[in-house]
């Protein structure tokens, strides 16, 4: 499969109008991704779990127009002009125009929003633009008729991917991975696949709890970090470990290890910070409040046993991950000793969920 095959050939469908709604969820990362190539080739494959409630929804309307040699669309955000969101649109448009030819033959209407504050640090992009890739392929499938739904999922994570590289794992639940593993049969760089494995009930239903301790403007953008990794003199041992995390979490996720898990995952997400704070320039990503709670569920972990365990993103919010039978005891633990580390005191509850869905 290369990228070639997603050029549709001519359509023999004409369609003046319409709207599709899309919702699609965010995900997070076992192994992390974290360097690409040209194109948002992957550097690494990595592995995610799809969340359940933080999403984002997108309605995209759609109208044929007289010529058909600009793009021509306008965003919405909660209902509000987003002009600030155009140029991020505007360069996937331009991405994936080859290989959705009609992007320039329509006015698109684009209206989106967030069940997780916009501000919340949590990224939206993920979920965002898998929305809006699952939208224009809905539009596409019109000019086609017969599209397989393993055609329609693989290219909307195609997609998504050239809008932003996690994305690609978003589409589906309740693991996806992305990037070319050789003990992972149809893994791709192009697109994400679900996770082809059998599961350990000790991760069926697994929650995510993300402890919001800095809701401002990442002050990395993703593109900016994975560029850190061009030329970082350990790249290359990083990207190595990261194939064989991914080796190694195929045994893990089959045997229900929750210790080998929470060793990989831990140190997964500490890997990719430390990645930030030995390239040049250099960062740190997480706050003081980061530490704090990373602390704390060391220290509770050591006297109750639990399998609580934390990961990352790049920035300081922390995603605290549990088993279903832990939650009531968890949940207290990060009411009693988390919370306090969080802006506002705010944090939302998730847990693995099963992908995008039409509305
Ligand atoms: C740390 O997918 O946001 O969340 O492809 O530049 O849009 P772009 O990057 P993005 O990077 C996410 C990196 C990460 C790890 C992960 O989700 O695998």
């Amino acid at each position: 499969m290369t990228a070639e095959n997603f050029i549709p050939k001519k359509y023999p469908n004409s369609v003046e109008n319409g709207s599709y709604t899309w919702t699609s969820p965010s995900n997070i990362a076992l192994v992390k991704y974290w360097g690409k190539k040209a194109n948002q080739i992957p550097e690494n494959p990595s592995i995610s779990f799809t969340l359940n409630n933080c999403k984002t929804t997108t309605t995209l309307s759609f109208s044929k127009k007289e010529s058909d040699n600009y793009f021509s669309f306008e965003v919405f955000l909660d209902g509000e002009k987003k002009d600030d969101f155009k140029p991020k649109i505007e360069t996937f448009f331009n991405r994936v125009e080859i290989y959705l030819p009609f992007l320039k033959s329509y006015h698109f209407k684009i209206e989106t929003s967030n069940t997780f504050p916009h501000s919340s640090g949590i990224a939206s992009s993920a979920s965002g633009m898998s929305a809006l890739a699952l939208c224009l392929m809905s539009v596409e499938k019109k000019l086609i008729n017969d599209v397989s739904e393993e055609n329609f999922i693989q290219k909307a994570s195609f997609l998504a991917r050239l809008g932003s590289g996690s994305a690609c794992r978003s589409l589906e639940g309740d693991l996806v991975v992305w990037g070319k593993h050789d003990k992972i049969d149809g893994s791709s760089d192009l697109f994400g696949v679900k996770y082809p494995f059998e599961v350990h009930k000790n991760f069926k239903n697994y929650q995510d709890t993300i402890l919001l301790v800095d809701k401002g403007e990442k002050q990395v953008s993703s593109t900016v970090g994975h560029n850190l990794m061009h030329g970082h003199p350990f790249a290359q041992e990083r990207f190595n470990q990261a194939e064989k995390n991914l080796s190694d979490i195929i045994l893990i996720l089959k045997n229900g290890d929750l210790d080998k898990f929470i060793a990989l995952v831990e140190s997964e997400a500490l890997t990719l910070h430390s990645m930030m704070m030995t390239s040049m320039p250099y960062f740190i990503l997480m706050k003081p409040n980061t530490l704090e709670i990373i602390n704390k569920i060391w220290a509770y972990r050591n006297s109750t046993g639990s399998k609580v365990c934390f990961t990352l993103d790049a920035g300081a919010n922390v995603h605290v991950l549990y088993p279903e039978n832990e939650a009531a005891q968890v949940l207290e633990f990060i009411q009693n000793e988390l919370v306090t580390f969080c802006q506002k005191g705010e944090y939302i509850n998730d847990k693995i969920g099963f992908g995008a869905k039409l509305l």
